[in-house]
């Protein structure tokens, strides 16, 4: 028996929905294998966040290498996971390009989902070996036999190929692990090189302090040792392997790694931002050509983080650089805004990773903080000479855009529902400026609607909306799809004829009238009155669209006066004239940071 060779190696994935059970079956998994002691074994083991696990939703899990005799031999089974969410499909393609099979993995209780079909497509243009599993079929609500008639719809494969499993109780698990060894096929070396020069793809990566950047790599060619000297093909960094190990789950350093395997190399590179997922490891001076395919992640969805109180500043600062080691889609600079003091206007690759950065800061790094309502960029391109400025702060945006046009980035989705409730879906692709570019049958029961539409307008609850309607039913998966024209307008909030940078938006044309009242409606009823009439307007183009002018508090300067001088109630009735034109001359009216936080934050969809 022995383990030598990539002959005995099977690489893997996992393709599920959240929820579906990835997280539960890889424990199962470990457990048969033994990989994990019994006394060590906790729920959700490869989830390595504590927001992970205790969200329930899983990121990324840890890669682990697991040990599988059968029929004499002895299998080495390497499974890396793909973060299930459609944020990060860059980080997904590069996963399953680092395997040969994966394990689509169904509820049978729900069905194949949207965000599932998308990954699914990614794995059959890479060419994997799927393996489709219907999990949970110990539930009562299980409807196995109309997901296995989905599920052979779908791949066009023989029922008996799918393989019904509970990640619960166990069952079906052993039936799973040799499908594995006798389905997916062994790694084969990429490159006709016989000098065993290595070829490695990295497909995660992190951070420590001491031993610097740590990529995790599938090796395709060749091999890596101790002291080997290394360069990443992109960036052209240099430098040594300091170790080199395989996950048991966890990192045990082995003398070599080998064609094949998956493992990690210990790089000594302190310098931020130069690991990148995609990233080609090469013996340096060897000239292999890189991996196709990789590219820099591009922020999305923009928005501002500030501390709640400024002496978070520094830390906040601080957090954010670290954060960045180890995730290089985040993006931030600084900024600063009247009533919140100084903070960062940060990229996010879409509105889950948002959401998991603030969390992430609040949690790891115990903060306290304000995020503002995000927003998509938008691009100003200079019609007569062609040149292109990104605009990523509504603040920014011109007001006069005479001679410029502005693209902004479309999204492409797929939304799975049941049938009953499409006319109400149709009406909420209205709204939100959505085209219907196809619909069909799906499956045994459900509908599917291809359509195109803004990404600002996904950004404006869209997927909550969607969600609701269908009594949380329908499924949605979507891709950034390039750039359109747009239609869009800045406008602006004053607040006694002053412009309040914050409040400042960017909206669609045909919605700026409606904006601009409910914005100025909003405001007036979260401002404290003064003793000056406030002017409350928004306004674009350099037009008042909106307007509400808040009375000023009657204060009874006389009241005390008891009886009747007329004479002296009229000094103080003009000295409070004169004490109210003054505040008018001085104009400025700061705005409470309780109303400031009520108009500026937003809460985040997934
Ligand atoms: P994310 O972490 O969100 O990606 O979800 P996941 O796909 O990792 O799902 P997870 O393993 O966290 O399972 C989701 C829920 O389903 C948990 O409450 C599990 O206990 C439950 N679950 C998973 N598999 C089974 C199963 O076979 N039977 C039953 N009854 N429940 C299951």
């Amino acid at each position: 028996m022995n383990t030598e060779g990539s002959n005995l190696i099977r690489n893997f994935s996992i393709i599920a929905h959240i929820d579906h059970g990835k997280s539960t079956l890889a424990d199962r998994l470990l457990e048969q294998t033994e990989t994990i002691e019994p006394r060590q074994m906790r729920a959700q083991v490869l989830d390595s966040l504590d927001l992970e696990r205790e969200r329930g939703i899983t990121i990324k899990m840890a890669p682990v290498s697991m040990i599988y005799n059968l029929k004499a031999n002895t299998y080495k089974l390497n499974l890396i996971d793909t973060p299930g969410h459609i944020d990060f499909s860059y980080e997904v393609s590069r996963a399953l390009t680092a395997v040969e099979g994966a394990i689509l993995l169904v509820d049978a209780t729900k069905g194949v989902q949207a965000q599932t079909l998308s990954v699914l497509e990614m794995a059959r243009q890479i060419g994997l070996t799927v393996i489709p599993v219907i999990n949970k079929i110990d539930l009562p609500a299980a409807r196995v036999e109309g997901v296995r008639n989905e599920i052979v719809k779908l791949l066009n494969c023989p029922a008996d190929k799918i393989i019904a499993v509970s990640a619960k109780t166990g069952v079906g698990v052993t039936q799973l692990l040799e499908a594995l060894v006798e389905r997916v096929p062994p790694p084969r070396p990429t490159s006709i090189e016989t000098s065993n020069a290595p070829r490695g793809l990295v497909f995660d990566f992190e951070y420590s302090t001491h031993r610097g950047l740590i990529v995790y790599l599938r090796l395709f060619d060749g091999e890596i040792k101790r002291g080997d000297q290394l360069v990443f093909a992109m960036t052209k960094e240099r430098f040594v392997a300091n170790e080199v190990g395989t996950f048991c789950p966890e990192p045990k350093p082995q003398e070599r790694l080998k064609s094949g395997e998956i493992g990690y190399v210990v790089t000594g590179i302190k310098t931020i931002s130069r690991a990148k997922v995609g990233e080609t490891v090469l013996r340096f001076g060897t000239s292999l050509l890189p991996f196709p395919g990789y590219t820099e992640p591009k922020p999305m969805v923009w928005a501002s983080i500030y501390p709640t109180s400024q002496d978070g500043f520094a830390l906040l600062a601080q957090a954010l650089g670290r954060l960045k080691l180890t995730d290089a889609a985040l993006s931030f600079e600084e900024e600063s805004s009247g009533s919140l003091g100084r903070g960062f206007r940060c990229g996010f690759l879409g509105m889950l990773h948002l959401e998991i950065i603030t969390e992430r800061l609040r949690r790891e790094f115990n903060l306290s903080l304000t995020v503002a309502a995000p927003s998509t960029s938008y691009e100003l391109v200079e019609e007569k000479s062609g040149q292109r400025e990104i605009i990523y702060s509504p603040h920014r945006f011109p007001d006069d855009l005479k001679g410029r046009r502005i693209y902004e980035p479309w999204v492409k989705a797929q939304v799975l529902t049941p049938p009953e409730y499409s006319s109400a879906l149709l009406k909420l692709f209205r709204e939100h400026e959505a085209r219907v570019l196809a619909t069909e049958l799906w499956g045994n029961d459900r509908t599917s609607f291809h359509i195109t539409l803004p990404l600002r307008e996904l950004m404006r609850r869209f997927f909550d909306e969607l969600k609701s309607l269908t009594s949380g039913f329908a499924s949605l998966a979507y891709e950034v799809a390039g750039l359109e024209l747009a239609d869009v307008v800045r406008l602006d909030v004053l607040v006694a004829e002053e412009v309040i940078p914050a409040f400042t938006r960017v909206v669609p044309q045909h919605r700026l009238e409606r904006e601009a009242k409910e914005v100025v409606a909003r405001l007036a009823e979260l401002l404290p009155r003064q003793l000056f009439t406030l002017k409350i307007q928004a306004g674009a183009n350099g037009r008042v669209l909106a307007s509400r002018s808040l009375p000023a508090l009657k204060k009874d300067v006389t009241g005390y006066l008891y009886g009747g001088d007329i004479t002296r109630k009229r000094k103080l009735w003009e000295k409070q004239k004169r004490g109210k034109k003054r505040l008018l001359e001085r104009g400025t009216m700061t705005i409470p940071p309780a109303v400031f936080l009520k108009m500026v934050s937003g809460s985040s969809e997934k």
